[in-house]
Formats: structure tokens, sequence, C-alpha cells
């Protein structure tokens, strides 16, 4: 097996000192209840505190050490502040912060470098435009994909998960921006993503996905209009890490291409190595029309862009999407080293092979414990799938919130996903150290065992509060969610 270059971890990790919420971390806990929102919804995931974080380890305000699998949901697929990051950082931090859209070293290296690394069609052959955040990225391909083609609406499935923004451009005034964005009435025509553990249409084979999309354009009265793209994650990543059939993203792209529509690739949460590949659409060889990136491209620092086919024909007008916070260098310089890092080092190859023995191993825990349902995934990004009863496939979002609450009392931080909360989902950084992947899959194991030497709690009890706040309210049906003053979020609505 390759080996990943090492990412600086707290080798000793996990280390409860104190179980968790200790003393300091409560009062930071406290301190934030008081001064922020109570919208927050991580820090009821995560009781902690966080005083430092190394590689693939976060040490909180008690000295308690965790393993993270969670990775900041796929931001630091190279870890926290991993060395070679710091060094670009500190070497940009004495240049420039700040500079519009005015070229820098940093800017031209970057775009240099990102080039030749875009798939298939893309790389060499495609522009990019700057945003910040995943969802501005998303926005961004939408509005391009509806200038170009002259047409409106767009495909997208069930299960997906673009971000939140939307609407700040209808708020703005100057008629321009309306003339620019696809969301001034847009028309999002949603179809069920083939999901082989939960068939939708047919048996959930691409064949029956593409059969419903020929539909929809056909039939004069299926009630879509007209559209200018379809718009898909290679792997569901909120909606719960589900794993198309392979033929899907090529009978796709056929799709679009006999239609004349643009494939907008969002490979936010996919990709930079988390499936295997620097892009998970090259497990099959697609290539995007528009390509949307974030995440683990600022490696931490908020960083966004779409890389777009440089000959989609119809030039952008200047000033076509705007922030003023697009491609900061600090960010650049950060982005240019994640690229060069997952280029050079045999970080892929490594996730390639250990993710495979990963959900094997995965597999075979699951074996030996009922209540996951399907292990699934590509590389580092795998999902495990719990249910109360795997006869009748009936999701158990209350046992994976345990899960996670219970991995974090021994030292493993792991995050849900999935429309009911359901499914824990593995997504440690690309180069965690071998020891922290054995330790961790041990405590897992250990978690599931002890939940299920535990009598099921009364609602009330399983939901008793987690400091500051009570979790997300469990699927309707399974367990009736407790009164809270505040509604909890809706069911599925994990804020990545
Ligand atoms: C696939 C995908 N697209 C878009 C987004 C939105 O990104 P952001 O939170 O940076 O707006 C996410 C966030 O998790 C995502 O996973």
């Amino acid at each position: 097996m390759t080996d990943a270059p090492p990412s600086g971890s707290f080798l000793d990790a996990p280390r409860i000192r104190v179980a968790p919420p200790g003393p300091n971390s409560r009062r930071l806990l406290d301190a934030q209840k008081r001064l922020e929102t109570e919208a927050v919804v991580y820090s009821r995931h995560f009781p902690i505190a966080i005083a430092e974080a190394r590689g693939s380890t976060i040490e909180d305000v008690d000295g308690n050490r965790y393993i993270d699998w969670v990775a900041g949901v796929s931001v630091l697929n190279l870890g926290h502040r991993h060395p070679r990051l710091e060094a670009a950082l500190a070497a940009q931090s004495r240049k420039v912060w700040h500079a519009l859209e005015v070229p820098t070293e940093a800017r031209i290296e970057f775009l240099e470098t990102l080039r030749g690394m875009l798939p298939g069609r893309l790389r060499d052959h495609a522009r990019v435009l700057f945003t910040v955040t995943g969802g501005d990225a998303v926005e961004t391909a939408v509005n391009v994909a509806e200038f170009v083609t002259r047409r409106h609406g767009v495909i997208a499935f069930s299960g997906a998960y673009h971000g939140v923004h939307g609407g700040a451009a209808n708020l703005t005034s100057g008629r321009r921006y309306h003339e620019t964005t696809a969301f001034h009435g847009a028309q999002v025509v949603r179809v069920p993503f083939p999901n082989p553990y939960r068939p939708v249409l047919g048996d959930g084979s691409t064949a029956a996905t593409i059969r419903y999309l020929e539909s929809l354009l056909a039939d004069p009265y299926s009630g879509v209009d007209e559209v200018a793209a379809v718009l898909v994650e290679p792997i569901l990543g909120e909606g719960g890490y589900v794993v198309p059939p392979d033929d899907f993203l090529p009978a796709l792209r056929e799709f679009c291409d006999r239609h004349g529509l643009l494939l907008i690739v969002d490979e936010i949460q996919t990709g930079l190595g988390r499936t295997g590949r620097l892009w998970c659409v090259e497990h099959t060889g697609v290539s995007p029309d528009i390509l949307c990136i974030a995440k683990t491209i600022g490696g931490g620092i908020p960083l966004s862009m779409i890389a777009y086919r440089d000959d989609l024909g119809r030039e952008l007008p200047a000033g076509f999407h705007l922030g003023t916070y697009r491609a900061n260098p600090l960010a650049l310089a950060v982005g240019t080293e994640v690229l060069r890092m997952l280029r050079d080092e045999p970080i892929l190859d490594r996730v390639r092979q250990r993710g495979a023995t990963l959900l094997r191993e995965f597999r075979d825990i699951a074996e030996r414990h009922s209540a996951i349902g399907d292990v699934r995934g590509k590389g580092f990004m795998i999902g495990l799938e719990f249910v109360s009863d795997p006869v009748h496939r009936t999701p158990w979002g209350d046992r994976a919130r345990e899960m996670r609450r219970q991995l974090l009392h021994t030292g493993v931080l792991m995050h849900t996903c999935g429309p009911y909360d359901q499914v824990l989902r593995f997504m440690a950084p690309l180069v965690i150290e071998e020891p922290l992947l054995a330790r961790g899959l041990g405590l897992f194991e250990q978690a599931l065992t002890v939940l299920e030497g535990q009598p099921a709690a009364p609602a009330a009890v399983r939901h008793a509060p987690a400091h500051p706040g009570p979790e997300p309210a469990a699927f309707p049906g399974i367990a009736p969610p407790v009164h809270t003053p505040h509604p909890p979020p809706p069911p599925g609505r994990h804020l990545p």
C-alpha cells in the first residue's frame, strides 16, 4: 500500500480525559448560546469547543483528543493545517490579502495549475469563474447554463443538496442582475435519484431514470416547459451517500447530448480526491460541461468556482456575476498547494486501495450488526445506513444519531446524512494515519455493540437535550420529537 504523506495528527488520539463536554467546553458553549443565534447546528451535534486541530485529529479545550472522521464535511481532505498548506498560507500572507479581480501571481498560478487538472474535455479548455461558497458556485453554474442556452429551467434530483443561497439577486434592485440570474422565477424539475437500496422509479436502474427523463421532455402534458441543464452530484452527499449505478452518469451525459442540455456536475463534496479519483466523474469518463468546485479547494479557507467549457458559444458580459470576496489570494495560494499535493503525492492511490478495504471492513462489521442495512461508497466517502427493520428497511435516524453521540464520547467524530438522518458517513481526511483508521474502526464496532446492549430508551430520553440544545427531530413515525421552545430543523436538514 502506498503511504499518504504524514498529516501531523495527534497520534495518541483518541484520548478522553473528561467526559465531553468538559467544564471548559461548557463555558464556551454557554457563551456561544448566549451570543449567537440558536440556529447553529454543529455545536449541538458535536458539543465540544476546539482548542487546536492537527491533521486528522482535534483537541478540545479540556484536553480530549478526537479522531476526526468528519473533516469539516469534506473541506479538509488534506486534514487540518497540513504543514505544506500552512507554509503556502504564511508565504502569501506576507504579500497581498485582497485584490478584487486584479491579477496576482497567486491567482495565475492557481488558474494554471487547475486548468491542467480538470476532468475530461474541460482539461486545458475551460474558463473559470470564481465564487465564494459552494451554493454560490452552483447558482452561478445554473446562471451560466441558462445564459448560454437562452433557456430557462433545470433538472435536479431528489436527495440533492446544492446549498441554500438564492434570492439575494432578486432582492438586489438592478435590472441587469435579474437578467443574469436563473433564480428569478426559476423552474426546477425534480427527478428521483437512482438509489439501488431505495428504488423509486422501477427497480432504481439507470434505464428507469432515463425513461422518466425522456418522458418529461417528450410528453406535452408533463408540465415541463423547457430546460437548460441537468444538475447532478455524482454521489449524493447530504442526501445519504447514495452511489448510483455505474452507468448512470454516462447515460445522463448521452441524454443531455441528445437534447442539447448542458450537464452541470456538482463535485463540491465528491471532488478533490474524496472518492479516490481527483474528480468523481473520472470513475466513469464523463465530461461535465460545467463543474462546481468548493470545499477542499481552499483547504479550509473559503474559495469556490465553476469551470465551464470554453466553447459554450456565448460570451458572458462583464459583471455577469459579482462578489467582493471572490478568489481571495490567501485561499488561492493554499488552493494551488492543495492541487499540487493531490497531483504529486500518492494520495489518490492510497484512497482507492484503502477505501476498498475499508468498505469491506465496514461491511464485515455490518454483517455482525443488523442495525446497519447498507454499506456503500467509493474511496473515503462511505455511508452506513441504519435501519430499525432490515426487511422493510425502515430508516433509523435515532440510532445513527445515538451512534454519533456514543462515538463522540469515545473520541471519534462521525456525522450523519440522509433524508431521515439515518446514514453515518465516513469522510476522514485522505491523509489520515493508519493507526487512527484502525482504532476508529474498533471504536465504531464497540459503539454499535454498546447501543445494542442498551434497552431502547423511551423517545423523551433518546432526545434528552444534548448540550447546548436539542438535536434535530427524528423522522416522524419513528419517534415523536420532544417539545422544544424553538422548533428543531426538519429531518434531513444537515447543514454541511
Ligand atoms: C454537493 C454540495 N453542493 C453544494 C454545497 C453547498 O456548499 P456551501 O455550504 O459552501 O454553500 C454542499 C455543501 O455541503 C454540497 O455538499
